[in-house]
């Protein structure tokens, strides 16, 4: 094998770059990390997203200026941020780190050759700049709910979101940096999960201070893990448990409406830059209200055991004990996650002079009706059985 080509990628000595050298005298040309003082593709600086190149109608075909890095495109709001991104025709880079299938769903969002697929490490500082190099907008969506073996609270919410900024920032030429954090994010959150996303805010806007923060409420939607993971809890045991009695109250929020927020705020000029903004729905539901719509839709009879909350700790707290001492992994929580159950013990809504929705230009859609139908597909007869909520909502004797 040739010396200047190692890994696969090409070094600073291969012919390809000397070429390049020759006619354009820069540090580097945004092909890896190997150069000495990388300088990475994007040359692009500019105030908000606004002063880009834009051409064509603005569609999927148009060429919105944006080329955007979204780390954790693979989840759940990174499908619905990767389309709206894509649909105006923005370039998406897709860092993802399991199986080719984890982003196959994305690659169809955007015109040939838009959405690009990039195995990465995030413990990897060099693939991280590989992911960013020719990027100009930056999204970490990157979360989890719980601890793994692997990675803690700490290390997935806080430490990679400072690890992305600061690599944003060296970078030089990335405009907009977007953070997603959490409603209820707070150093003083009963949650460890809330804890680490408030540190992470705080240290995103230290090392990117041109950095917007999103802070969702918890997010409804087709592959939410709320709505989604009751009504197969009802399915499977015929009752639904109610942490606390259910009197929590939470704002949750339809995920396409988080997403064209995100966009909302890659589209202006700039005046979202530096600010944070808390992301809840139209309505305030008590944890139990929120049952009710999903029995609602799914066309069940309510039935729920209350469980208190330590007891509802106490089930909880064995994953949590065994997680680093055994050597296997242990199943992912769903209803009974300790840090969750902590988390549910306050309320979670929008407080009163944050920024929101309206700030960016959106009404928030209310869940009931079309944004909860896909619950349909757990009712007893299948989908098509009965009339769907929007059907009903749509007739006169609604
Ligand atoms: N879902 C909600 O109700 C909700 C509410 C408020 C705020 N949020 C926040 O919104 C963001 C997106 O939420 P979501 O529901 O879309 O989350 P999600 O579906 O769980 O997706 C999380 C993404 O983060 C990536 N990720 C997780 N752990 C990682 C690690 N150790 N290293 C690298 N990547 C990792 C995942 O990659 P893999 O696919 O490789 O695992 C995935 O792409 C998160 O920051 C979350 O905290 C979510």
């Amino acid at each position: 094998m040739q010396a200047w080509r190692r890994s696969g990628r090409l070094l600073d000595h291969s012919p390809a770059i000397a070429a390049l050298k020759s006619q354009w005298p820069i540090s580097s040309y945004g092909l890896g990390c190997e150069y000495e003082q990388c300088r990475y593709g994007s040359t692009l600086t500019a105030k908000g997203a606004g002063n880009l190149v834009r051409k064509g109608t603005g569609g999927r075909s148009s060429v919105s200026g944006i080329v955007a890095t979204v780390f954790g495109a693979t989840g759940f709001l990174g499908r619905y941020v990767v389309q709206q991104l894509a649909k105006m025709g923005s370039q998406v880079l897709v860092p993802f780190r399991g199986s080719e299938d984890s982003h196959r769903h994305l690659k169809l969002m955007g015109d040939l050759g838009q959405i690009v697929p990039m195995k990465y490490d995030p413990r990897d500082e060099n693939s991280i700049k590989a992911v960013m190099a020719k990027a100009n907008v930056v999204l970490n969506l990157i979360g989890r709910e719980y601890e793994t073996r692997n990675y803690s609270f700490e290390e997935v919410n806080h430490h990679i979101a400072e690890h992305l900024a600061v690599i944003a920032k060296e970078h030089g030429g990335i405009a907009r940096f977007i953070q997603v954090s959490c409603l209820g994010a707070s150093t003083s959150s009963p949650s460890k999960m809330l804890r680490a996303k408030a540190a992470a805010e705080e240290a995103v806007l230290r090392q990117f201070p041109e950095a917007t923060i999103m802070k969702p409420a918890t997010m409804i939607g087709t592959e939410d893990r709320i709505l989604n993971t009751w009504a197969h809890f009802v399915k499977n045991w015929n009752f639904l448990p109610l942490i606390g009695g259910g009197s929590t109250k939470i704002q949750p929020v339809y995920v396409i409406d988080v997403a064209a927020a995100i966009m909302s705020s890659l589209k202006d000029d700039g005046t979202s830059m530096g600010k944070t903004y808390e992301l809840g729905g139209p309505e305030i539901f008590t944890v139990h209200e929120l049952a009710e719509l999903m029995y609602d839709v799914i066309r069940e009879w309510p039935r729920y055991v209350n469980v208190p909350v330590p007891i509802a700790k106490a089930l909880a707290s064995p994953r949590e004990l065994l997680l680093k001492k055994v050597p296997f992994p242990l199943p992912n929580p769903s209803i009974f996650n300790l840090d969750q159950i902590k988390a549910l013990t306050v309320d979670t809504v929008v407080s009163e002079n944050s920024l929101t929705f309206s700030d960016l230009g959106i009404v928030p859609r209310k869940l009931k009706g079309y944004p909860v139908e896909y619950l349909i597909s757990y009712r007893q007869g299948g989908p098509a059985f009965g009339s769907t909520v929007s059907e009903k909502m749509h007739s006169s004797d609604f």
